[in-house]
């Protein structure tokens, strides 16, 4: 166990001190592209302004055969493009595979400075964060990185979710976390071969009713439990939660229920893996904006956040005041980063 003293201490000689508070940032979608793919890499600099995240995927999705040509690629992107306001972020191979430790070494050391966050993979417990930890610390060190670099969580085997509430706290890096639900239901010996999203077999029968009544059937979420876990570690910890992957691109219905699911339970964004879904991220994960009208009516009407109101027949009262702040919040931070934002939530 880290004693709380040392828990914002550097963990190398020169390395910068650990952010006290995360950095605050809108990242409503995490848009993947391929590095390798020199047409994605000249693009990288439109994309970056329509999207919140770029992320340089190094990991799955990647062939063996092009794991250093996909860093060498990300290397030259980040050098070559001015992301302006969007975050640079790479998903790095898993810490036990045969790239991962170029893949740190290489890029911190080329491009440290220009790199908001490291997605980490396969993140099984507090010990995979703390090694990623101390060797970011170092290479910090050594490339006179002055901005420290942040660790995302892939929440992807039985493992990491029974460890999950430990890994949010491993690290004043620790950045957030994201649902994988294609490795975690491998993982899990789930029966499906769909990349998130429901399955149709997995829901509720009502009750038998009258003698040859049709019976309906209501599909569930197979991803609620696991969410939910994840958004109290990560909200108790201080640390953002995301939905991962939607692997059904001809199916933009399905991966807004997704989305929606998860940002109504607490997560702030998703991974956005084709570009049909960076309009829908972009919708969900942005506040409604009659909810931010109604939720600023309750902000105004209680001031110091204390007592009870009614508004149009609903009550509010100290824990309300909190929630409508919740929604206030987001649409401030989204305002500052998109005038038009500003002006139909009337910020
Ligand atoms: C993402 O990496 C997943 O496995 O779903
Ligand atoms: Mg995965």
């Amino acid at each position: 166990m880290i004693v709380p003293s040392a828990y914002y201490r550097p963990l190398a000689l020169g390395a910068p001190e650990p952010f006290r508070e995360p950095p605050v940032r809108v990242e409503r979608m995490i848009h993947f592209v391929p590095p390798h793919v020199e047409k994605i890499r000249a693009r990288a600099g439109d994309l970056a302004r329509q999207v919140d995240v770029v992320l340089g995927n190094l990991e799955d999705a990647v062939p063996a055969d092009a794991k250093e040509a996909a860093r060498a690629g990300f290397i030259e992107m980040a050098k070559a493009t001015d992301f302006g306001a969007a975050g640079l972020w790479i998903r790095m191979n898993a810490l036990d595979s045969p790239w991962a430790l170029d893949d740190v070494i290489e890029i911190v050391g080329a491009v440290g400075d220009k790199l908001d966050v490291i997605m980490l993979p396969k993140v099984e417990g507090s010990w995979d964060v703390h090694y990623l930890d101390r060797l970011l610390a170092q290479l910090e060190a050594r490339h006179g990185v002055k901005r420290p670099i942040m660790i995302h969580a892939i929440l992807e085997t039985a493992q990491g979710v029974m460890n999950v509430e430990e890994i949010a706290c491993a690290s004043p890096r620790m950045h957030g976390m994201s649902l994988g639900p294609a490795d975690l239901a491998a993982s899990r010996r789930m029966k499906t071969t769909r990349v998130g999203g429901g399955h149709p077999g997995y829901g509720v029968l009502v009750d038998k009713g009258a003698e040859g009544a049709a019976r309906a059937f209501y599909q569930q979420d197979l991803w609620h439990y696991t969410i939910a876990k994840m958004v109290d570690a990560c909200a108790a910890n201080g640390i953002k939660p995301f939905y991962g992957p939607f692997g059904d691109f001809s199916d933009g219905e399905a991966c807004e229920a997704q989305f929606r699911n998860a940002f109504l339970m607490g997560c702030v964004g998703a991974w956005t893996l084709h570009p049909s879904q960076v309009e829908i991220a972009k919708r969900v994960y942005s506040p409604d904006v009659e909810e931010v009208k109604f939720a600023k009516r309750i902000v105004e009407a209680m001031p110091d956040g204390t007592g009870a109101v009614m508004l149009d027949g609903k009550m509010q009262d100290d824990a309300t005041w909190k929630q409508a702040k919740v929604i206030v919040d987001l649409a401030r931070q989204i305002a500052e980063r998109e005038p038009e934002a500003a002006e139909r939530y009337g910020l």
